[in-house]
């Protein structure tokens, strides 16, 4: 009889079932790292437009990220720079054009003249053609000059009910860990994440703090080894960093164990 106790007692520990431990291996989630595609497949097509989300979904990417701000006119348009100069054939800051003189600008030949013609999306534009098809990871990109879009954000994914978990992850992001905690406040159901740049943001203090309300700790690659994706994982929550622009790179952020890459290079993956 001891010797059946015995053996059931090592046989649970192994799969995991009695001790939750402390350290990495059984704090990540699961086993798949994510494969996230920077602004669409980025470093196919021009960043941030249908062309580059497109190459994603044909890249098998997991996900693609995305950059939203608003429009003068209060529409969350999908752009990385808070201003149109480089990625359009247009001038001046996002927040002082209208959504209709953003679409009206070409979005592509910057990158190559056979992108010609690609627009700056809406978010719901973008969420109308890919849900269910792929994942979405939204930056909500410098929220303190676009005051309420995190609840304009909660409304483009409530409007089609994807606020709620499907196959096809959403996440919220930021650089602004107040915007991503509004956000989570309006819309729980949402998973969220905080963006690092800075060393004092992989603390214990500051891990803990991140801990109370999101799921994703993302950091520049630079910042990321071993021991910081066990820290991560240690305060249950998952670590995607960014952004992978070469194999090796890849490789060693896999190697560190990260749970998810985003990479201009979905095919590096
Ligand atoms: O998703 C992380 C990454 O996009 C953050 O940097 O400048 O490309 O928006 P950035
Ligand atoms: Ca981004």
């Amino acid at each position: 009889m001891k010797k059946i106790v015995t053996g059931t007692l090592i046989a649970m520990l192994a799969f995991g079932l009695i001790l939750k431990p402390t350290g990495n291996a059984f704090a990540k989630k699961d086993d798949k790292i994510l494969n996230v595609a920077h602004r669409g497949a980025s470093g196919y097509a021009p960043e941030n437009t249908m062309a580059a989300f497109e190459k994603a979904v044909d890249m098998k990417a997991d996900l693609f990220e995305l950059d939203v701000q608003l429009s003068k006119d209060g529409e969350v348009v999908v752009i990385h720079d808070t201003s149109v100069d480089r990625t359009t054939n247009g001038t001046g800051k996002v927040k002082e054009h209208t959504l209709e003189e953003l679409r009206s600008l070409d979005a592509g030949s910057w990158f190559d003249e056979s992108f010609t013609g690609e627009r700056i999306p809406t978010l719901g534009e973008v969420l109308d053609q890919y849900r269910g098809k792929i994942g979405i990871l939204i930056e909500i990109k410098s929220p303190s000059l676009y005051p309420g879009i995190e609840q304009k954000v909660a409304d483009e994914l409530k409007e089609r009910n994807m606020h709620k978990p499907t196959n096809n992850k959403i996440i919220v992001q930021s650089f602004d860990h107040d915007s991503v905690q509004t956000f989570h406040n309006i819309l729980p159901s949402v998973p969220v994440g905080v963006l690092v740049y800075n060393p004092t943001h992989l603390t214990d203090i500051s891990l803990k703090e991140f801990s109370r309300y999101a799921e994703y700790v993302n950091p520049g690659k630079s910042l990321v080894d071993e021991e910081v994706v066990d820290r991560i994982h240690d305060y249950d929550m998952d670590i995607h960093p960014w952004t992978a622009r070469d194999r090796e790179s890849v490789e060693a952020l896999k190697e560190a164990g990260v749970d998810g890459i985003i990479t201009d290079y979905p095919d590096y993956m």
